[in-house]
């Protein structure tokens, strides 16, 4: 569900033509909907209501502080897997109180700014990093606060790339060894053990694999707590899918009904990360075509983003909806939508039916609100695209688009080569 619809010939966001911002702001634009967002965001708190929560959005999906904003202000919390993140989050007035900290290689420097910052909870990947944080809290005089990521080795059912929570998989604790890294932790004297964390992928768009996952974390619970040690915060991490085409993913009620009867009579704080069930529906990105051009086996649509500004159909082979900006009545023709980047793999769509479109005309790159902005870069050196966050008949420019100059602000010529 999203406010991105038609109004007669005319896509709008909100209440605001998409015509409009494109030619007020220029494109590639993100355009995002704040009250898609925020109806997204609620999604969650209202599932959960019955059971003490907290939402903690996950950044990589959406880092833009203006967003992150309405989230705090929503009582959001944040998951972060970097300084970066964690700089962000608390610019946008995120509570420290409500971060957790993933990932699987945080450095001293990240793992200080954390403890400096009073997060939630660490979620420790592996038994080096619980030492080493041990080491560095002992240091500055501190206790930290951890949880102990752990790997259920369920399959999620998703792409090899986002699928997290398999033995083959770079993260977490597996199971098995997570009872002896429990009383490892339990030794060490500058940790707190505050709960247990798991996330098993992303773009799941089945109830099962949640459902089978946290049975197994809820027995490891029971073990740990016939062990002497209790559990207080519960990190069910965060993965619900999207409908990019046709797919009909569980919505957080789902979520809800299926994991809540299993939480019922312990006493948790249960944690969800989500990140594109919020986000990637709330945005799109707005793109004008600059050619078209007939070659020898099928046509090119050559428009202005390129996979420096959504990389997720040349990386994962992602499917994103591209719709007219203005709808026309035209001949359908089946084409590659492609960017101006120098690689073939650089596309946002491949073999798709479109109807024609011409020069000066804006597409809209559907579901582009989670892993867009925050995965683009400035390869072949073109600057990042603007972002625009639209609420009713308002607009607001929540990031310039960049300039030439930003693309070599932090480059310097040694004076060997004045
Ligand atoms: N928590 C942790 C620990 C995660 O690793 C992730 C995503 C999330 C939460 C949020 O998952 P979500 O609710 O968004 O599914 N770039 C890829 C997605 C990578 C996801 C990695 N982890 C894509 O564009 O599909």
């Amino acid at each position: 569900m999203h406010f991105f619809t038609y109004r007669g010939r005319e896509l709008f966001a909100e209440d605001v033509a998409i015509t409009d911002l494109a030619e007020e702001y220029g494109t590639p634009l993100y355009v995002y909907s704040y009250h898609t967002l925020l109806r997204h965001f609620r999604a969650y708190a209202d599932a959960f209501r019955n059971y003490p929560h907290i939402i903690c959005f996950a950044l990589k999906a959406n880092s833009n502080i203006a967003i992150l904003r309405l989230f705090a202000k929503n009582g959001g919390g944040a998951d972060i897997v970097s300084g970066g993140e964690l700089y962000r989050a608390l610019k946008a007035g995120i509570s420290p109180k409500r971060i957790v900290y993933a990932g699987v290689g945080k450095t001293e420097e990240e793992i200080r700014f954390a403890l400096r910052s009073k997060i939630l909870m660490f979620n420790v990947e592996s038994g080096d990093e619980l030492r080493e944080i041990n080491r560095i809290a002992g240091i500055m005089g501190l206790k930290a606060p951890i949880a102990l990521r752990i790997n259920p080795d369920i399959d999620p059912e998703t792409h090899p790339y986002i699928a997290t929570g398999l033995k083959k998989n770079k993260f977490g604790i597996p199971i098995e060894d997570a009872v002896e890294h429990y009383r490892i932790a339990s030794r060490l004297k500058n940790v707190t053990i505050l709960g247990i964390h798991k996330h098993i992928g992303s773009q799941i768009t089945k109830i099962s694999p949640f459902v089978d996952a946290l049975k197994n974390i809820l027995l490891l619970i029971d073990r740990l707590s016939s062990d002497g040690l209790d559990i207080q915060y519960l990190d069910a991490g965060g993965g619900l899918g999207i409908s990019y085409k046709d797919e009909e993913p569980p919505v957080p009620e789902d979520l809800a009904k299926n994991l809540i009867p299993l939480l019922n009579g312990r006493t948790l704080t249960l944690i969800t990360e989500p990140g594109r069930s919020i986000a990637g529906n709330a945005g799109i990105l707005v793109t004008r075509v600059l050619y078209q051009k007939k070659g020898e086996e099928k046509e090119f649509v050559i428009v202005d983003a390129g996979m420096n500004d959504l990389i997720r159909p040349s990386l994962y082979g992602a499917y994103h909806h591209i719709l007219p900006v203005l709808r026309r009545k035209r001949r359908s023709i089946l084409c590659d939508v492609v960017g101006p980047i120098c690689e073939s793999g650089d596309f946002l769509a491949k073999g798709r039916e479109l109807r024609t479109v011409k020069k000066g005309e804006y597409l809209a790159v559907m579901g582009a609100g989670a892993y867009g902005f925050s995965m683009s870069s400035n390869y072949n050196s073109r600057p990042r695209a603007a972002e625009v966050l639209v609420m009713g008949k308002e607009h607001f420019l929540i990031r310039y688009r960049e300039t030439h100059r930003d693309l070599i602000r932090n480059e310097r010529i040694p004076d060997i080569l004045r």
